[in-house]
């Protein structure tokens, strides 16, 4: 589906609506700048799609994440803005009660498709803006995740569905999909762009409960990004973390690396081990590569 001419640019510019932890909100302006022209957009490990939503929309345009709840709140959000609201403006009363409601809700976090989609989406936007770190965790054996922390993230509703209001337009048709990442690859042409944020290396080899994301990337799956994406006609952007590992993934001469360096949003956690180090909370600074075939 194509947007509407009108709105391509009007909407450049917006933030994304969503706290999210490896999230790329600060520094999307900066890595825009190495975009090629396109005629069709796809942003394959969407999250919070904080680069589709600070771009102007290509002629084309899909976002994909393998988060059921992420699903949930962008296809709401194109489809069904009022009703969404409606429901926000019902999280009244105690938010640390809201809180549990939604954090016991398995059945929702279980929901596919397209199924109690309204519902699917206040639970994942209410949780995000709430929790501890952005982190919207619906695996069971991580439920001490899911932990109420911020309060704060649910104040100024009305300002925040203004705010939504404009990502709804935004979305507008815009393909919005649910999968592993091999689809969102699929039949592409040289004029297509492909921005590729996935879970970093060291997130692979962190200890389980220290995981980003609910859907986390093994060995194998870093191997089999590369090869498709050492395939494809398109143009490729792919962010990771500065490691060996992934400099070996790409060393084809077809890839150039750009080096960047930035503070992320996440805060070294205050472990038992790091207090009786002395080591503070702070936050986390690290290298990290920009990965092209153009
Ligand atoms: C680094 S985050 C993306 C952050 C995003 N660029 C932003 O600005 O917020 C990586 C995302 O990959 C998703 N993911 C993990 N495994 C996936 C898979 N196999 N296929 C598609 N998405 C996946 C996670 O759910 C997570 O949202």
């Amino acid at each position: 589906m194509k947007a509407p001419a009108a709105t391509i640019d009007a909407l450049a510019g917006l933030r994304s609506p969503l706290r999210y932890p490896g999230g790329k909100i600060r520094v999307a302006a900066q890595l825009l700048t190495y975009a090629p022209d396109h005629d069709e957009y796809r942003e394959v490990f969407a999250g919070g799609a904080a680069l589709f939503f600070r771009k102007s929309n290509a002629g084309r345009n899909w976002i994909n994440d393998s988060h059921p709840g992420l699903y949930a709140l962008y296809v709401t959000l194109r489809d069904n803005f009022r009703s969404f609201a409606s429901l926000c403006r019902k999280q009244t009363g105690p938010l640390r009660d809201v809180f549990d409601y939604w954090a016991n809700r398995r059945d929702l976090m279980n929901g596919e498709g397209d199924e109690n989609l309204v519902e699917r989406a206040v639970q994942f936007y209410f949780i995000n803006r709430t929790v501890w770190g952005g982190r919207v965790v619906y695996d069971p054996s991580r439920k001490s995740r899911l932990y109420f922390s911020n309060p704060p993230g649910w104040n100024n509703l009305e300002r925040k569905l203004g705010h939504l209001e404009r990502v709804s337009e935004k979305l507008a048709g815009v393909k919005i999909t649910c999968e592993s990442f091999e689809k969102c690859l699929g039949r592409l042409s040289e004029r297509a762009f492909v921005y590729c944020d996935p879970p970093y290396m060291r997130d692979t080899y962190c200890h389980p409960t220290d995981k980003l994301y609910d859907k986390s990337f093994n060995e194998a799956h870093h191997r089999s990004l590369s090869q498709l994406l050492g395939r494809t006609r398109a143009k490729v952007m792919i962010s990771y973390d500065d490691c060996p590992q992934a400099r070996e993934l790409y060393g084809d001469a077809k890839w150039r690396f750009v080096e960047l360096q930035w503070k992320y949003c996440g805060r070294h956690a205050v472990t038992k081990e790091n207090k009786a180090n002395g080591i503070k909370e702070r936050k986390v600074s690290g290298r990290e590569l920009l990965i092209l075939n153009y």
